[in-house]
Order: C-alpha cells, then structure tokens, then sequence
C-alpha cells in the first residue's frame, strides 16, 4: 500500500515535471539518459533539443535511423521508430523551453 502511494506520487511529480506545453510521448522515455529531462540535456557531449526546430528534429531523426547522418548510439535508440513516432518525439522537444 504504502508502495502503491509512493509509486503514485513520485510518477505524477515526474511528469509534472517533465509535461511542458504537452505529454511527453512514450518514446522520449528513452531519451531521458541522454539529452536530459524535457530535451535539457546536462551533459556537454548529449545536444540539447528542447526548443529545437521541428523541421530540423524530424530531419535528423529520420536521417539516423535511415542511415544518412551517421552515428552508433543514436542509430541504436531511434531503429524501428515509425514516421509518426519521430513526428510526434519533433513536436515535444519543439515545444520544450531550452533552459
Ligand atoms: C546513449 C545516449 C543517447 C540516447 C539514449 C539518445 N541519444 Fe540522441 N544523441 C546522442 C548523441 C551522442 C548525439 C550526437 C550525435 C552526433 O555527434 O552526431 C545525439 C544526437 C541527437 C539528435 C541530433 C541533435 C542535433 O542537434 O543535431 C537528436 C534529434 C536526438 N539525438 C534525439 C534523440 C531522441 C529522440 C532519443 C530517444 C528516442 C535519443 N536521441 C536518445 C545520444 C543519445
């Protein structure tokens, strides 16, 4: 029970958190690691992407997970997302604050 609580609150504390403008699509979970919380990332190696064109977003995304921008890691997380997944993970971090 006192689990259950917990659980409870400590998930609506993250995704107020983390919900700016829109839900968080279920995708970006993965994408938390690396480019931080909303697209914020903390790390200097991880880009930032909160704020980021849509446009431009899309583009790389899709260019990665065909085969035309060129990077391991990011190959590995964005493999198997469908147009529409991208489209909708473009749209969150566009409309995330930069911070
Ligand atoms: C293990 C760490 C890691 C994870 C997880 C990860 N990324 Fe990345 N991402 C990177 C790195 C490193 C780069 C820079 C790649 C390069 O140098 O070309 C990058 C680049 C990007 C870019 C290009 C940014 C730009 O300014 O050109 C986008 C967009 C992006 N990631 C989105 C995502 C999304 C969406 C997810 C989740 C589905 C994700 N990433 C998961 C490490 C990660």
């Amino acid at each position: 029970m006192k689990t259950l609580l917990l659980t409870a609150i400590t998930t609506g504390f993250l995704f107020s958190v983390s919900a700016n403008a829109m839900d968080a699509p279920a995708k970006s979970v993965t994408c938390v690691g690396c480019h931080g919380a909303a697209g914020n990332s903390m790390v200097p190696n991880f880009p930032k992407l909160a704020g980021q064109h849509a446009t431009y977003l899309e583009k790389q995304l899709k260019d990665f997970r065909d085969g035309f921008r060129k990077d391991a890691t990011m190959a590995a997380f964005v493999k198997g997302l469908t147009d529409k997944e991208i489209k909708d993970l473009a749209a969150y971090y566009a409309a995330q604050t930069p911070k």
